[in-house]
């Protein structure tokens, strides 16, 4: 069997530490003038070229609408990949192998003959450099471009039936957003469904691509002193940390649409959610992890109605402040957004997960955009000790947390109390340290590395599955629904740790958030 099409419960798939070279394939890039080709697509496929992990072969068809001949595309190219490569400067030698398979179809995406002489290009691809009628296509286009896309893939006869993946499989990849509510991604999945089989179709969410949170999966599932402690029993609550510094960045149109619920809680928020307290799969592979996963998004207790929303949740939207020491604009003064804007730039919410494992644990999930930092982090925070032993002039015993952090310094954190050294017994908080960077060297491959060359082996365990995209947006949207009736956002100030009421949804508990 072609381990490039094994997927499900294949034995020879050795999980997804092994590292593998792709088949040799043709990547069709919708939308290829964008930030994301030239920001991140190319330098990934390069750099998967300069570690042998793309099959010489391969191709890489950029199609979109600024015409331009192959040779441009491919100077185009090498300047972004000069740019944006993490790897510097260029491997000429890599990089003619890899620049002879660049090529370019202009073309509008509702004009029925650009997708002809797509097919032609890619025919002529099979033949001269062997990409074996594989194709992946990658929609790197707003979502209201893909069924456009999709109509014309199918009626060129671009979409292979994947019962006979042995004779060239199709595969397409899209980007969030999936949908804007469940009525929208419904729509949306429904669309890519009525052309591609589910298997063919993989869900970019780019945090599934980056090393600390599939260590996530091997830091549960590959010992056996964290599992035991990891529940109820054990663990008094959760904190999930999203936040970042930077405001919008000059996305202020796309924000004011998004906000932080749809642009990072839908997906990489409870992306990171599920995998941090799911059950253990029965195997290591896409539908084993992803049926686990979407269990625990199914049981979220839901949040809705005016009143356990406006109790559970938090919303908050920057004013001036300052970065770095430096002063930043508000939200509602950023381009693109209206002065009384009403969307969130920040979001904290209690959320249980209603299962035999999580019973009555209440997870605070926050993210936002300038915060004090940037730090993305999963904290576990144990039960205080039964019994005080130590006399309170001892200091105060404070619990075990264990936290994973997910970027920046990516790492994990033990905190347990230490007798400080001396007569007296007085206790101190102390903390073990797990530092990749100090423990494996420099920066890993970069997430869109990993998920594009997993789109060509055919492994979608590290992407979104359709069931899980619904189970999101079942538990996100009736919040979207009370927050149009409830007050606007509350105002923080940039560079702060975000607005007051989040600090009280915790204090309610006799909880604090962390500042990490
Ligand atoms: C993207 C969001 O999906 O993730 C951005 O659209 C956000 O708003 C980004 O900044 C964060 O990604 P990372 O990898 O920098 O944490």
């Amino acid at each position: 069997m072609d381990a490039s099409t094994s997927n499900s419960g294949n034995p020879l798939r050795a999980g997804l530490a092994t590292e593998r070279t792709a088949p040799p394939c043709a990547v069709v890039i919708f939308g290829a003038s964008g930030d994301l080709t030239k920001r991140k697509l190319l330098p990934a496929l390069y750099n998967l070229a300069v570690s042998r992990l793309l099959a010489p072969g391969s191709a890489i068809v950029g199609f979109a609408r600024r015409p331009k001949t192959d040779e441009q595309f491919r100077e185009e190219q090498k300047a972004n990949v000069a740019q944006f490569s993490r790897r510097k400067p260029i491997d000429e030698a890599v990089w003619s192998t890899f620049a002879s398979g660049l090529h370019y179809v202009a073309s509008s995406f509702e004009d029925s003959h650009g997708y002809v002489r797509l097919r032609d290009a890619l025919e002529r691809l099979d033949r001269e450099r062997g990409t074996r009628h594989n194709r992946v296509y990658y929609l790197s286009v707003p979502p209201s471009e893909f069924g456009v896309i999709l109509r014309h893939l199918r009626e060129a006869g671009l979409v292979a039936d994947p019962k006979h993946e042995d004779d060239g499989f199709t595969r397409v990849v899209i980007e969030k957003p999936f949908g804007t509510d469940l009525a929208t991604g419904e729509a949306l999945n429904q669309e890519l469904l009525s052309v591609f089989d589910e298997k063919q179709v993989f869900r970019i969410d780019h945090y599934l691509g980056k090393e600390t949170v599939q260590n996530l999966l091997v830091f549960r599932f590959a010992n056996s002193i964290f599992e035991p402690i990891w529940s109820r029993e054990h663990v008094d609550h959760v904190q999930i940390t999203v936040a970042e510094d930077i405001g919008v960045e000059g996305r202020g149109r796309f924000y004011e649409e998004a906000g932080t619920t749809r642009d990072v809680v839908q997906n990489h928020l409870l992306q990171i959610l599920s995998i941090a307290a799911m059950e253990a799969p029965v195997a290591f592979d896409a539908n084993a992890v992803r049926d686990e996963k979407v269990k625990v998004v199914r049981a979220l207790r839901p949040i809705r109605g005016l009143e356990d929303v406006a109790r559970q949740t938090v919303r908050g939207q920057y004013v001036r402040g300052t970065t770095d020491g430096k002063p930043v604009p508000a939200y509602s003064e950023e381009e693109g957004v209206p002065q009384d804007s009403r969307t969130e730039t920040y979001v904290a919410m209690k959320a249980y997960i209603d299962n035999w494992r999580w019973g009555g644990v209440p997870f605070y999930l926050r993210a936002g955009k300038r915060l004090q930092k940037r730090v993305t982090e999963i904290a576990l925070h144990f039960k205080p000790v039964p019994h005080a032993l130590f006399a309170a002039s001892a200091g105060r015993v404070e619990p075990n947390v264990l936290s994973i952090r997910i970027q920046p310094d990516e790492g994990i954190t033990l905190r347990f109390m230490s007798k400080v050294p001396g007569p007296e017994t007085t206790l101190r908080p102390v903390t073990m340290d797990f530092k990749y960077g100090a423990t494996f060297g420099g920066a890993g491959p970069e997430a869109y590395e990993r998920l594009l060359l997993e789109t060509m082996l055919g492994d979608a365990t590290l992407f979104a599955r359709s069931d899980e995209v619904r189970a999101a947006w079942s538990w996100i949207t009736p919040m979207l629904e009370a927050w149009r009736e409830l007050d606007p956002p509350e105002a923080y100030a940039s560079g702060s740790w975000g607005p007051d009421a989040a600090d009280a949804l915790l204090r309610a508990d006799g909880h604090a958030w962390r500042r990490p």
